[in-house]
C-alpha cells in the first residue's frame, strides 16, 4: 500500500524568535506535493510560526502537551490551549520526555487519551536504549511502550496516530540504526498493530524513523518498505539540510 511520506522537524529546545523567523520565512516559499512536512518549534514560537505558515501546506505541531485540560500544573500546556491557536497535532512520548522528565507509559497513555478526546493528532514516539539492544530485548521494550501507550484506543481512533521509532542510542549521536535494524523494527511494529487491530489499520498506519537522519542517509532510509518518513532533530535546524531531507522523501 502506498502511504504518503511525512518529514517532521523537531526543533527541541532550539531556535529563538529571530532564528525561527529567518528559517520559516524561507520555508514558507517552498512547497512539495508528495510529502507532508511538519515542524515542531518550541511553545513560545508556535503561534507566530503557525501564522507565518498559514497559507502553506506545512503543519506546525507541538513537541508535548499535558493530559489535563486546565488547572494547577505550573509550566504545562494543554490540548485545549494548543487547539485555541490552531495546533492540531502533538508529539507525545519523545525519548527525551521519557528519560529526562520521567514520563512513564502510564502518563503517556493519559496524554494520548487527552489528545484523542480533543480530536488532536499524535506523533507517538517509541525507542529502546542501547542497553536494551545489547541485551537483545529491544522488541519487548517497543512492544510494551506501544501496548501501554496506545492499545487502549478504539480502532477508529488510529486515524489520529502516527508512530515514530527513534532508537535512543541513535538520537543526536551521529549513529544511525542500520537499514536492516530499521526495517526489521518497523515491520515488527506494523505486525504488532496488525495482530491487535487488523490489516486495514496496520496498512494505513504511518511509521516514521528518527535518529541521526541527515541529507546523506535520508533517501535510503525513506526507501525502506515500512518506513513512511522521518522525525528529524539536529538536521532540521539547518535549512539546507532539512530541505534536502524533505526532497529525498518527495522523490519517492
Ligand atoms: P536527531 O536527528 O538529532 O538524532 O534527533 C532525532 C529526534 O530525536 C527527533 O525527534
Amino acid at each position: 500500500m502506498k502511504r504518503k511520506k511525512i518529514v517532521a522537524g523537531n526543533w527541541k529546545m532550539n531556535m529563538n524568535m529571530k532564528e525561527s523567523n529567518d528559517f520559516v520565512s524561507k520555508l514558507s516559499k517552498v512547497s512539495f506535493d508528495n510529502v507532508d512536512v511538519k515542524l515542531a518549534p518550541s511553545f513560545t514560537n508556535l503561534y507566530h510560526i503557525n501564522s507565518m505558515l498559514d497559507s502553506s501546506k506545512i503543519e506546525v505541531i507541538s513537541q508535548n502537551m499535558h493530559y489535563e485540560q486546565r488547572g494547577a500544573y505550573t509550566g504545562e500546556i494543554s490540548a485545549e490551549m494548543l487547539l485555541s491557536i490552531n495546533i492540531k497535532t502533538s508529539i507525545i512520548g519523545h525519548s527525551e520526555r521519557r528519560k529526562l522528565f520521567k514520563e512513564s507509559n502510564k502518563i503517556l497513555s493519559k496524554k494520548v487519551s487527552s489528545a484523542i478526546k480533543n480530536s488532536m493528532n499524535i506523533v507517538f514516539c517509541v525507542g529502546e536504549e542501547l542497553v536494551d539492544r545489547k541485551n537483545n530485548n529491544y522488541f519487548d521494550v517497543i512492544k510494551t511502550q506501544i501496548s501501554e501507550g496506545i492499545f487502549h484506543l478504539k480502532s477508529n481512533e488510529f486515524k489520529n496516530i502516527i508512530l515514530a521509532y527513534e532508537p535512543v542510542w541513535a538520537i543526536g549521536t551521529g549513529i544511525t540504526a542500520n537499514l536492516h535494524q530499521i526495517q526489521e523494527m518497523h515491520e515488527f511494529i506494523r505486525d504488532l498493530i496488525n495482530k491487535n487491530f487488523g490489516s486495514d489499520i496496520s496498512n494505513k498506519l504511518k511509521i516514521l524513523y528518527g535518529g541521526s537522519i541527515k541529507p546523506n542517509n535520508a533517501k535510503e532510509i525513506f526507501f525502506l518498505k515500512d518506513v513512511d518518513g522521518g522525525l528529524i532533530g539536529g538536521a532540521s535546524l539547518i535549512f539546507s539540510d532539512f530541505i534536502s531531507i524533505v526532497k529525498s522523501a518527495n522523490e519517492q
